[in-house]
């Protein structure tokens, strides 16, 4: 397939400071009017990508699946579902994507399958002790004939992490583990096999134009030697424990090198990791040179508007970086957790604040991922019970409400549900008619929109000498407020409740209106020295 055609200096490392736009394909646009976004939806708006600015997409799973997970129960991992459109549509969008000179990058699932993935079937049919199985992770019970899962893990989900099978003789017989679903086996990445069958995908897609990946559970995937149990079993989802035995073991660094050696042979390519890991020496170590280029740091996202927090996640995130030279990425939200606006407090405020942490976000060094509809402000949708859909309501015993509530469906034009997102009414998530407001088409029109807010800030940022490099410094500010400067540039957020008198010099944007040199509550600021 065809190479990106905006490629001026041919940077291999065009990723060091991109902006990255996250593509929610079930949520983005729907072409077919089955309520369920699809690629040729993505492809339809790739204006919208080029107004904003971005110059990469990230794509959640688009792989055959039965969308037990919504893709991330991968069935097989080197085919487009037929939900999205198939392989042609893939083909469609790298081929429109590339003409405009952005970037595609594909979610790759590596830590688990689907259970309708063709080998969990073998390994089903096979039974206790065959090469089938020994691709997953099966164990005898423990207890009176096996009755108790062979260890205390939880699955992250909600739940045990282990399901019993009935074996081919009708007993029932052997568990297997899932840190997630039980739809969604873990892989045995102490199989040779298993990493062979890694290769032939990353190929895949490599072969057909995909710039790199997302690595989903990158953090995962090994699992602490024997299958200790847990000291502590902490069943929220995406827990942040760093001596968890199901996360974050030692060998998993043996995946990443594999996986970089692959991408080292397609160069300009990428693979950034879902890293769920907080001690700054452990995070670092899945930035090595031979592993992953990027890796999410969650520091950021799950600070709260604070400037002390808030300065504490990017002192934390840039000195983890820093041990290994890599490069530090930023982001605000993605579809596994509530959206900034509700985050910050929800409504005017919320979105004030939400506002003004893009401006500190756009500032740093390093690479940024906007999830879609963070660009238009969109909040977190309370939806019925019945419209739920997370594997994790059930699992949980209907005590989590799971993640559907940031993946509602993307609003482009009108004024009633489904706002252009889809031709049926019976969109997969309802969509509130209160996002008349919000849609595309609306924010376009105005000036002061989060959308043309957003794509001044990465107008600003690809265009200044300012951001090029890594040059970043702290300033002294009053309490509850933080500034830090990249060059002649100075960022200050006000996360306090008095006005901030601002410093001499232009302001070259702000995300709430600066009146007689004084900074908002809830706002930022960027400015220049005279
Ligand atoms: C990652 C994904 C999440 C998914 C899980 C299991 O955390 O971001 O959406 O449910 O992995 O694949």
């Amino acid at each position: 397939m065809s190479a990106p055609t905006d490629d001026p200096a041919n940077d291999a490392r065009w990723w060091r400071r991109a902006v990255f736009y996250q593509v929610y394909p079930r949520s983005f646009c729907d072409t077919d009017g089955d309520g369920v976004g699809d690629l040729d939806g993505v492809t339809a708006h790739l204006d919208h990508l080029e107004y904003l600015g971005v110059e990469a997409i990230w794509l959640d799973p688009v792989m055959v699946s039965p969308m037990v997970d919504h893709g991330y129960d991968v069935a097989d991992p080197r085919d487009v579902d037929p939900l999205f459109g198939g392989m042609a549509a893939l083909d469609r969008l790298l081929d429109a994507a590339h003409a405009r000179g952005i970037r595609v990058t594909m979610d790759l699932v590596p830590n688990h399958t689907s259970s309708a993935h063709p080998w969990f079937s073998a390994a089903l049919a096979a039974g206790p002790g065959s090469a089938e199985r020994a691709r997953y992770i099966f164990r005898d019970g423990r207890g009176p004939g096996g009755s108790e899962p062979p260890n205390n893990w939880p699955s992250v989900f909600g739940g045990p992490a282990w399901t019993r099978v009935t074996e081919p003789d009708g007993r029932p017989g052997q568990w297997y583990l899932h840190l997630f679903d039980a739809a969604q086996p873990d892989l045995n990445w102490d199989n040779p096999e298993v990493f062979e069958d890694l290769e032939q995908t990353l190929r895949f897609w490599l072969d057909r134009g995909v710039d790199g990946f997302r690595i989903d559970v990158a953090h995962g995937m090994t699992k602490a030697p024997g299958l200790p149990d847990m000291a502590v079993t902490d069943t929220r989802l995406l827990a942040d424990l760093d001596d968890d035995p199901r996360f974050n073991n030692e060998s998993v660094h043996e995946v990443h090198r594999f996986i970089r050696r692959v991408l080292d042979d397609y160069p300009g390519t990428v693979a950034v990791g879902e890293v769920w890991v907080y001690d700054n020496v452990q995070f670092a170590a899945y930035l090595r040179h031979d592993e992953l280029h990027l890796g999410f740091n969650f520091r950021l996202v799950r600070a709260e508007f604070d400037a002390a927090e808030i300065r504490d996640a990017i002192d934390n995130s840039l000195a983890a970086v820093a041990l290994e030279g890599a490069t530090p990425t930023w982001t605000l939200s993605n579809h596994d957790v509530d959206r900034e606006v509700t985050r910050y407090g929800g409504g005017a405020v919320g979105l004030a604040r939400a506002r003004a942490m893009a401006l500190v976000m756009f500032a740093l060094p390093g690479a940024v991922f906007v999830y879609n509809g963070a660009e238009l402000g969109l909040p977190n949708v309370e939806l019925p019970d019945e419209a739920l859909q997370d594997p994790v309501w059930e699992r949980s015993g209907h005590t989590e409400r799971g993640r559907d509530g940031c993946q509602v469906p993307m609003p482009w034009c009108g004024d009633a549900p489904p706002f252009g997102f889809s031709s049926s009414p019976d969109t997969w998530l309802p969509m509130p008619p209160q996002w008349a407001e919000l849609t595309v088409q609306r924010q376009r029109a105005d000036p002061g929109s989060m959308l043309n807010f957003y794509r001044r800030a990465v107008a600003i940022r690809r265009d200044r000498a300012e951001f090029a490099d890594a040059d970043f410094g702290w300033l002294e500010t009053p309490p509850d407020t933080l500034g830090f400067r990249r060059g002649s540039l100075t960022c200050l957020l006000n996360a306090g409740s008095r006005p901030l008198p601002l410093p001499a010099g232009e302001v070259l944007l702000a995300s709430s209106d600066v009146t007689d040199g004084q900074l908002p509550p809830d706002a930022a600021v960027w400015l220049v020295a005279p």
